[in-house]
């Protein structure tokens, strides 16, 4: 079921970031769903194919790009092969991220600056790399953040915190800057998503069970109910919508970080 036309992204092409697996690969396969050619680029060949073969069983055309986004230079190169591949970028997704649970007193500084340099630096190098082909087509940048991490304190989570809140300030940043060239740049902020990576390290063994109980909707969200959100602010309906967040959170923001701290037995 979709409430979209699934020719919506007839032509376009589109860019997601941690397409691989979890919550971008369910972006980037319901993008290509309705129509739209999809790169999705991570570190893991094997993961990107696993994409890309999924999207081309839907009839859409899919590229993996393998590369790091804490590489300036290699985001560039991913943008300048879809370019030559495809002519021209439309929407670019940021999903890749890196996150683990951590005492703020035991993380090492290596480890904090990991989760920057992924979530926030590779956010902004995705966005500056892919800034002038989208600026030619009047593109959109869809950034995913974090409900509630990115607004609230939470405890365990100060290097995914801070990155997740830097993203979006940087979010509202560029919509200013980039906005008198067309650009619109976004965010989406799940909540805790089912069958995921991010909540398999976040809610290990029964605290999923109890953190799911504490929801405002009783329960976790899919990751097709952010792919939704994603494909709302690319399109067109959502032309006059820049510098902002949509949360996807169930109501889990409402409680601050009470899902967490109960979960957790914090
Ligand atoms: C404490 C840890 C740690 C842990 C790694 N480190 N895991 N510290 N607890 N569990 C430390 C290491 O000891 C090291 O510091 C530093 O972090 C870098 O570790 P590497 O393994 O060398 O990093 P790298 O290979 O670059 O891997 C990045 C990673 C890894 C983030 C550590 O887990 C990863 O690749 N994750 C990608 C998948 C993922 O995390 N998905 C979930 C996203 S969900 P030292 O000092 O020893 O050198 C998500 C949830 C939503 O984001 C909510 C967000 C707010
Ligand atoms: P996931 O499956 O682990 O997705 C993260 C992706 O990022 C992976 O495909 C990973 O692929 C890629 N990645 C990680 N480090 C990278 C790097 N240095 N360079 C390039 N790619 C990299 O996790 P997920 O739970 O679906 O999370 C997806 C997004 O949603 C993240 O931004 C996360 O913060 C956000 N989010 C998730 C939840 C949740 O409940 N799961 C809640 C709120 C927000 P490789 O390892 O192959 O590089």
């Amino acid at each position: 079921m979709t409430l979209f036309d699934r020719a919506l992204f007839a032509d376009r092409v589109c860019l997601v970031t941690g397409g691989g697996s979890g919550i971008g690969a369910e972006i980037a396969l319901q993008f290509a769903r309705h129509g739209a050619r999809v790169a999705v680029l991570g570190r893991s060949a094997a993961k990107l194919d696993t994409t890309v073969r999924a999207l081309e069983a839907e009839g859409a055309q899919g590229l993996a790009l393998a590369a790091d986004v804490r590489d300036a230079h290699a985001l560039e190169a991913a943008v300048a092969h879809i370019t030559q591949h495809w002519g021209r970028l439309d929407v670019l997704v940021n999903a890749a991220a890196g996150n683990f649970l951590s005492p703020a007193a035991t993380l090492s500084a290596n480890g904090f600056r990991t989760v920057i340099d992924i979530d926030l630096c590779g956010t902004f190098n995705a966005c500056r790399a892919a800034y002038a082909a989208l600026a030619a087509r009047r593109g959109v940048i869809v950034n995913i953040t974090a409900s509630p991490q990115g607004f609230v304190a939470m405890p365990l989570q100060c290097h995914a915190g801070a990155a997740k809140a830097g993203i979006e300030k940087l979010t509202r940043d560029l919509a200013l800057e980039w906005g008198p060239a067309g650009v619109r740049v976004v965010a989406v902020a799940p909540g805790p998503i089912a069958n995921t990576e991010g909540m398999s390290r976040l809610a290990p063994g029964d605290a999923a069970e109890t953190m799911q109980q504490k929801m405002p909707l009783g329960r976790w969200g899919r990751s097709d109910e952010v792919a939704s959100a994603v494909m709302y602010l690319a399109s067109p309906a959502a032309g006059f919508i820049t510098g902002t967040t949509l949360t996807v959170d169930g109501g889990a923001g409402l409680l601050g970080a009470g899902c967490f701290l109960a979960a957790l037995n914090l």
